[in-house]
């Protein structure tokens, strides 16, 4: 259920104050949030709480001029780009480059979006393509910023060739930049046969490698494209696929160094040379974000080749033009003291069909079908920067994560089972059916009857025909949330960024409205302050 409205809160923020609409509309929230509104009036909080609150406003030393200025509030993976970017508009340009980024410091570019950002700006770093979950949006944007910097971003080496960026975690199976080899171990359907979803547990030996992960770290995996659309591709081409690339053959390049996926900007560019009249046109729209077509959003590098048949690009020329193949990370769902030399990971095959082909996400389908026990696969584990565990063994852990949102919850509920944390346990999981889609379902009853799993609370979406999601379940056991609240418990969320993520925390906003006895605006001052106190954590995409 939803809470009742308030009468709106006063405005704090003159009307003259330098801020936008949104900016005054945040602060204004904020403040809220820093005085209880009562019956009686208006009772500000204690001083040491509203300095924990806005320790900016309120006179903690600031850090330099430049960072003065924002507390970055784009960092937010469930916002879209172009709000993101109108809440760093005015901002110095490295922090609107940080805006670009997709917010989740998921560390697929070798950086976190901060760290990106400041080498882009500071000149280390060239490549403007490097940030997987932002796609071309986000490499569009950053070329825009970058001509700010005055100076046109070097050309990209060709990916035989390509400089790897200085690794900042130079420990070997550490960063992307330093993988280790490992092996395939085992891999299980998760769903039962009827179910429409695809998703895998996956078991990868580490003995040999040495690597180290703890609970909440995510597992980095080279993949390789599928061997079909490499020579789809190489056919329409009309090139020999042993031609040479530096010292690799086109065809290996076309395996492992380049991505097959979206069509990037440099590649229409690359067409609009090698056509005239209206194709050049349509090729020149298509790199600068144009869609003649209407089909811009799926067109990846196959279909590019034959959106315009009959052209004849130099094959180096049109490696130079795609982006590099990246890593993707996943969720560990293993703790390494149940497990060890093992990792697990959980992993949902992306599969979908444009134009009747069957179009395959490059790393889950490589995880899930491709590669087969025994193979070798490059890794590297992908430290958590904030989702860990409570320190204090004590602490309670309320813990949401549908579909493969379950996969760090496993780890940690493992993990809290070995060392015997004497802490409650409480996992929300939902999926699709309970009859195909129970992930994990033998295990996480026995962990209810062995008492390691306090509650476990189950949303089944297409059970019925009314939709039932996690936060439902939330809004419904809404007392039992608060009460563990209130005993301090921490919240750890994963999944879904774009819907779940947000819905799980308007949930819990009326969850603590209701039962926490607040106004909206304090509600959500609450669950602000829970995020800042690093009691609520979320690893979403
Ligand atoms: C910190 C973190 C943890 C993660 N943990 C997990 C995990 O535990 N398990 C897991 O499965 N994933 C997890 N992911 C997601 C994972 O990294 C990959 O993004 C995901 O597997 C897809 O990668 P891919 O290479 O298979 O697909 P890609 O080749 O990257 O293709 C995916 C792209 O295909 C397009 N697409 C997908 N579906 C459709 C559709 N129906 N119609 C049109 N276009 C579509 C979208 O543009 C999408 O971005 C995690 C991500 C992060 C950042
Ligand atoms: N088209 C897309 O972009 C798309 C589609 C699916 C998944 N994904 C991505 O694929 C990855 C893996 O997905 P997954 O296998 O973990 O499962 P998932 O698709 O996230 O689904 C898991 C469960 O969450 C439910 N769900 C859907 N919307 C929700 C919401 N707003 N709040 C709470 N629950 C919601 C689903 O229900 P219903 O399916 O019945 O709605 C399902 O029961 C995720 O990154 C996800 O974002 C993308």
């Amino acid at each position: 259920m939803s809470i009742t409205p308030r009468p709106p809160i006063p405005s704090f923020i003159p009307e003259n104050a330098p801020f936008s609409p949104e900016q005054r509309g945040w602060l204004n929230g904020l403040f809220a949030g820093l005085i209880s509104l009562e019956e009686g009036g208006i009772t500000p909080l204690s001083s040491e709480r509203a300095a924990a609150l806005l320790p900016d406003l309120l006179g903690a030393p600031k850090p330099a001029k430049e960072e003065a200025d924002d507390g970055a509030p784009w960092h937010d993976q469930t916002l879209p780009l172009a709000e993101r970017m109108k809440l760093a508009d005015g901002k110095p340009l490295r922090r609107r480059m940080m805006a670009a980024m997709a917010q989740q410091d998921c560390g697929q570019c070798g950086y976190n979006c901060q760290d990106y950002a400041d080498a882009l700006f500071v000149k280390k770093e060239q490549r403007l393509n490097l940030c997987v979950p932002g796609g071309k949006d986000t490499a569009r944007m950053l070329k825009q910023l970058h001509q700010e910097l005055g100076t046109p971003p070097a050309p990209a080496p060709a990916p035989a060739k390509r400089a790897i960026a200085p690794a900042p975690a130079s420990i070997i199976g550490c960063s992307r930049d330093k993988p280790v080899q490992a092996t395939l171990f085992s891999r299980e359907r998760l769903n039962k046969p009827g179910s429409a979803k695809d998703t895998w547990h996956i078991e990868i030996d580490i003995a040999e490698s040495k690597i180290e992960y703890a609970a909440g770290d995510s597992l980095g995996i080279f993949p390789a494209n599928d061997p079909p659309l490499v020579e789809a591709v190489i056919a329409a081409l009309h090139a020999p696929a042993d031609f040479p690339i530096a010292d690799r053959s086109l065809r290996d390049v076309l395996t492992d160094g380049v991505s097959l996926s979206p069509a990037p900007d440099m590649l229409f560019q690359l067409i609009s040379y090698l056509t005239g009249g209206d194709r050049r046109l349509k090729a020149k729209a298509l790199a600068s974000g144009g869609d003649p077509d209407g089909d811009a959003a799926t067109v990846d590098v196959l279909a590019a080749l034959q959106k315009f048949p009959g052209i004849r690009p130099d094959p180096e020329a049109f490696i130079e033009s795609l982006d590099p193949l990246q890593p993707r990370v996943y969720s560990i769902s293993s703790s390494p003291k149940c497990n060890p030399g093992r990792v697990s990971l959980t992993v949902d095959a992306v599969r979908y069909e444009v134009a009747k082909r069957a179009r395959l996400g490059v790393a889950s389908t490589f995880l899930s079908n491709r590669i087969a026990p025994g193979d070798a696969l490059k890794i590297y584990v992908q430290k958590a920067q904030h989702f860990a565990l409570p320190a204090d063994p004590t602490t309670p852990v309320i813990m949401i994560g549908p579909g493969t949102g379950i996969a760090p919850f496993r780890a940690f509920l493992q993990e809290r089972g070995a060392v015997k944390a004497p802490g409650r346990n409480w996992l929300f999981f939902g999926h699709q059916h309970s009859n195909y889609d129970f992930f994990y379902e033998k295990e996480l009853v026995g962990m209810r009857s062995a008492g390691l799993l306090n509650r476990l609370t189950l949303a089944w979406s297409r059970d019925a025909d009314e939709k039932i999601y996690v936060q439902h379940r939330m809004r419904e056991v809404g007392r039992d949330l608060w009460s563990w609240l209130a005993d301090g418990a921490h919240i750890y969320v994963c999944g879904d960024a774009l819907r779940m993520a947000k819905d799980v925390e308007c949930a819990l906003v009326d969850v603590v409205a209701k039962h926490g006895v607040r106004s909206a605006d304090e509600a959500v001052a609450f669950v602000a302050e829970l995020k800042r106190a690093g009691r609520y954590r979320q690893d979403v995409y």
